[in-house]
């Protein structure tokens, strides 16, 4: 079993509140949110406005993913908007952990991002300090990219780690996660999955039903 994200950035703007509830409708687990500042990454994406009229659209767990320069100062309005979960990367500048410790001290779930280049040896020292371990499987910054080369050992590299250490971080992964991919990412170990143009492109009902009977998962 694995908790199905479905990641809004590959919803249609104009009609995201009927996208958001025919995911929910579909059985999605969590829906996951992209903030963008132009800085972290070039693209510009969501502002909390967006987590906010997400927030009323659905009560489904809301996990953020923090592409920002100063990850610190957006944990307090997204504590008080009421997601569940925010992740922020490894390579911000002045690093995760002051951003984490606030994430952790207003009670919500805590996710150290890595990027496909950082190494899974990069999270060590933070494993005790979250819940969850989100791998980049494609570079951040754009939804519709092809699942990396590469990405599958480092899942593995990663489940072998929480398990040696006995820690109970959930592995995540992040970009490019369709039928074909999903179940190489989720046999390494990965157990919360992102998807956005596989579960928002075409058919809603239809792609989630797929995604979550993907037989090859048994
Ligand atoms: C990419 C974002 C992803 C993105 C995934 O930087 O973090 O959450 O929406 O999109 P797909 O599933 O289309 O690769
Ligand atoms: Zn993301």
């Amino acid at each position: 079993m694995f908790e199905l994200c479905a990641s809004i950035l590959a919803a249609n703007p104009e009609n995201l509140a009927r996208d958001v509830q025919d995911a929910e409708t579909a059985g999605v687990d969590a829906f996951h949110i992209d903030l963008m500042d132009g800085c972290f990454v070039p693209a510009v994406s969501f502002d909390t406005r967006v987590v906010r009229a997400m927030r009323a659209m659905t009560k489904k767990p809301l996990d953020v993913h923090l592409m920002v320069d100063r990850p610190l100062n957006y944990v307090e309005e997204l504590a008080d908007l009421g997601v569940e979960s925010i992740s922020v990367h490894y390579e911000v500048p002045g690093g995760a952990e002051p951003a984490l410790k606030a994430i952790r001290a207003a009670g919500l779930k805590a996710g150290l991002v890595l990027n496909p280049e950082t190494s899974i040896s990069a999270a060590l020292p933070y494993l005790e300090q979250i819940d969850q371990l989100l791998l980049m499987t494609v570079h951040p910054g754009h939804g519709g990219q092809a699942y990396l080369s590469g990405s599958n050992e480092k899942i593995t590299a990663a489940r072998a780690m929480t398990q040696i250490l006995g820690s109970s971080v959930v592995i995540q992964v992040d970009g490019g996660i369709n039928l074909k991919t999903l179940p190489g990412a989720y046999k390494a170990g990965a157990r919360s999955i992102v998807a956005g143009s596989a579960v928002f492109c075409g058919n809603i009902q239809k792609n989630v039903l797929r995604l979550q009977s993907e037989p090859d998962l048994e």
